[in-house]
């Protein structure tokens, strides 16, 4: 008898799950496939509602579906750490006190560790931390191609090298992906400068579209898979890049297949036609009359809220355009807050510092080293005296919309004291003063940096300090305040700001070891690189950088980054000589600034080789505490055709007495060409880790595309059939063994 009730009750409970699991609406099935979940809810949905998901609703949500439970979509920058929280129509803080987040280095940082596993982990920590934090869009990564030092975002991208940018922005993506999060790469396209940021028309050639500025977007794409992007706030071709046709519709979502959400940089749609009609899918930050003024409830006057409305039921626009972009922003809460294993991430924990001290140590690049300066050597007892503001000086606040609270932040002083403990005396001299503000966006380190002495000063202060010093480490550089690589402001010059030459030419005299750490996110002159025993590119680092600053100084980590940029000696080395290409100009009756790119291809390394002209430190430069020899190049053929492959290997052997970690870098030379090639591209890269006195075999597999130009006339890429050269090297210049092949 009870038996029998027993399986009356389960009967009866089935029957009811079956009944409930069948009324429930295909959308809601979190295992059912998301484009029926799309279908179904988008056949559910009024025009209104359409209408409501493709404008921002606060500063940094965008409208979800109330009626139906499909909910907001949450934005976040990005990309170095999850931004504290705002209030809900305002830039300025809510004052949360649990938002204080992990910082993560810079991107530049990132790209200069030339490793795809530490892109990887970047990518799954940051992500963890946005899911934790309910956010949907990480506004990040960045990857504008740095066409020239100046540029003010250069230390939120990823480099020179599109295919550099390519390769280490992929995992990235996939480990924020993987948590949630749908990763927002930005800024799309040709957006490299902020002087007249939203005033400036990017005139670009298809060919250097194509090989220079698009790869590492395309790759992001393609190979990445991102579920969003976001349209920069310049013009291209005359066009706002949140609207662009050519750039959206043509390339990203027709050449492409993008699949994902077109997200407007904060008020850079500006044209209400244009938004609906060329690609754009959610407008942010939007002022009611463009760009420069507010009034309450501005939302429901955004481009695509009120007028696209309005011309929906005029019938001015049908809703193939709405149903698509609704679409899109469906399938990313379907692959977001809507997706089927729901995971609630993990924030400022010990893996994620962990994550930042070695993705930071692994990019910290060693320049120079003479006489074995680094690693430190101090004696027991021995005195460091460290000399500069960015010693000191607390870089996560400031630089734009990256600024960050973050839950603390190491300094590359307090690094070092970390590191030595007792055993060394460690004295710290000011040098120069740079920038004193010490807050940005309401976030303040806390700081008081304030100091009234005079240059000479300070600088005799430093010096005297120096005399009696066994290392004299001098830490400087940029510092994310205005012009100072931050966002809106570029560079007003190449060299080091705030008289910190003359402080390093001083400490030279006395200094019996003078190591220079030069924190920047794009390249600094270095006129006093031949007074100096050592010279580090290290960077901003995030909540960690000190710590994995030290852990370079003193060999506790062999360094292994390589720079993602060239260091030319002077500005006017560079590929830009007139005020046309760069910062571009304005002639009477222009509504915009014009910026040609007149150096077409010839961007960094590309220039500096294909002109012979020598340069501080080339692009892929880095040492190493140890040495490493090149032997046995080889090519599996002497020629290949289009749709075959080329083996090449090299040995690559560790000739130091510590382990280390080499980056073997393959460039491609075409040795002649019926137009003007670069005469050498990056085109592939591994970085290796060697224990001391190991040897391994890399191998790198070279196609017809590696080989290839875009053709601007047939918009195709074309290899032509020749003769053609496999650099394989430590840096662009130092090209260490070359294999010969043919394209039949
Ligand atoms: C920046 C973006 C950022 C957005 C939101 C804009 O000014 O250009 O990179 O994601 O603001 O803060």
């Amino acid at each position: 008898m009870k038996k029998t009730l027993i399986l009356s009750a389960a009967v009866l409970f089935s029957a009811v799950c079956f009944a409930q699991k069948a009324d429930r609406p295909v959308y809601l099935d979190p295992h059912a496939p998301v484009e029926e979940r799309v279908e179904d809810a988008l056949s559910r949905m009024t025009l209104e509602e359409k209408v409501g998901m493709t404008t921002a609703q606060s500063k940094f949500s965008s409208r979800g579906v109330p009626r139906l439970g499909i909910p907001e979509v949450w934005h976040t920058d990005g990309p170095h750490g999850i931004r504290p929280e705002v209030l809900w129509d305002e830039w300025d803080q809510a004052g949360w006190t649990n938002d204080s987040c992990t910082a993560f280095p810079a991107l530049v940082n990132l790209a200069a560790t030339w490793d795809k596993e530490m892109s990887l982990l970047y990518g799954r920590s940051i992500g963890e931390e946005a899911r934790y934090r309910k956010k949907d869009i990480l506004l990040g990564p960045g990857i504008n191609i740095c066409r020239t030092p100046l540029n003010g975002r250069n230390f939120e991208y990823m480099g020179e090298d599109p295919y550099l940018a390519g390769q280490m922005v992929v995992p990235y993506i996939q480990g924020v992906q993987e948590n949630g999060v749908a990763a927002c790469v930005k800024h799309y396209a040709v957006n490299n400068q902020e002087f007249q940021r939203t005033q400036s028309n990017s005139v670009v050639d298809d060919r250097t579209l194509y090989e220079i500025y698009l790869p590492a977007f395309k790759a992001a794409v393609v190979e990445g898979n991102a579920w969003s992007i976001m349209g920069s706030y310049n013009l291209y071709n005359g066009q706002f890049n949140c609207h662009n046709k050519k750039l959206l519709v043509d390339i990203l979502k027709g050449e492409w297949g993008f699949d994902g959400v077109v997200v407007s940089d904060w008020g850079g749609c500006r044209d209400d036609e244009e938004a609906v009609l060329n690609g754009l899918d959610i407008e942010m930050g939007t002022w009611t009359n463009g760009l420069t003024g507010a009034a309450s409830d501005s939302y429901r006057n955004y481009h695509m809220a009120a007028p696209y409305l309005k011309g929906l039921r005029e019938g001015k626009y049908t809703t193939k355009e709405l149903d698509d972009k609704v679409r899109r922003i469906l399938r990313l809460i379907f692959r977001t807050s809507m997706r089927p294993e729901p995971n609630y991430g993990r924030f400022v924990c010990p893996e994620h510092y962990q994550a930042a001290r070695d993705i930071s140590a692994a990019g910290v690049v060693l320049l120079k080293n003479d006489n074995n300066a680094l690693p430190l050597n101090v004696p027991q007892g021995g005195k460091i005296l460290v000399v500069g503001e960015n010693a000191v000086k607390k870089m996560v606040v400031g630089g734009g919309s990256s600024n960050l609270k973050t839950a603390y932040e190491v300094n590359p002083l307090e690094g070092l004291q970390n590191a030595f403990g007792k055993n060394a005396e460690i004295v710290w001299a000011r040098g120069y003063v740079g920038d004193t503000s010490t807050s940005y966006n309401n976030v303040d380190t806390g700081q008081d940096l304030t100091d009234n002495r005079t240059p000479k000063e300070l600088i005799a202060e430093a010096v005297e300090m120096a005399k009696d010093a066994d290392y004299v480490i001098f830490v400087g550089g940029l510092n994310k305040s205005a012009h100072q690589d931050n966002e809106s402001t570029d560079r007003l010059q190449i060299t080091l700001p705030y008289g910190q030459e003359k402080v390093i030419l001083a400490l030279a005299e006395v200094a019996k070891n003078i190591v220079v750490v030069n924190i920047s996110g794009s390249a600094v002159a270095m006129p006093w690189a031949g007074e100096v025993d050592a010279i580090v590119q290290g960077w901003y680092g995030g909540t960690e950088t000190g710590n994995a600053l030290a852990d370079v100084l003193t060999g506790k980590v062999n360094p292994s980054g390589r720079l993602p940029f060239t260091v030319p000696f002077k500005y006017e080395d560079g590929p830009i000589k007139t005020e046309r290409q760069y910062p571009g100009i304005k002639e009477e009756g222009d509504e915009f600034w014009q910026t040609h790119y007149d150096e077409g291809v010839y961007v960094g390394y590309r220039w500096y080789s294909s002109k012979k002209i020598k340069v501080q430190f080339p692009f892929g430069h880095g040492l190493s505490y140890t040495t490493f020899a090149y032997s046995n190049a080889k090519a599996d053929k002497a020629e290949m055709t289009a749709d075959q492959t080329l083996k090449v290997t090299v040995d690559v052997t560790n000739t130091g007495s510590v382990d280390g970690a080499e980056v073997v870098q393959l460039y491609i030379n075409d040795v002649k060409s019926t137009i003007d090639r670069p005469v050498k591209e990056l085109k592939n890269f591994e970085k290796v880790y060697l224990k001391a006195g190991e040897t391994k075999t890399v191998t790198f597999e070279i196609d017809a595309e590696d080989l290839s130009y875009f053709d601007a006339d047939k918009h195709e890429w074309v290899a032509e059939p020749g003769k053609f050269k496999a650099l394989l090297g430590s840096s662009s210049e130092d090209v260490r063994s070359t294999v010969n092949f043919k394209l039949n």
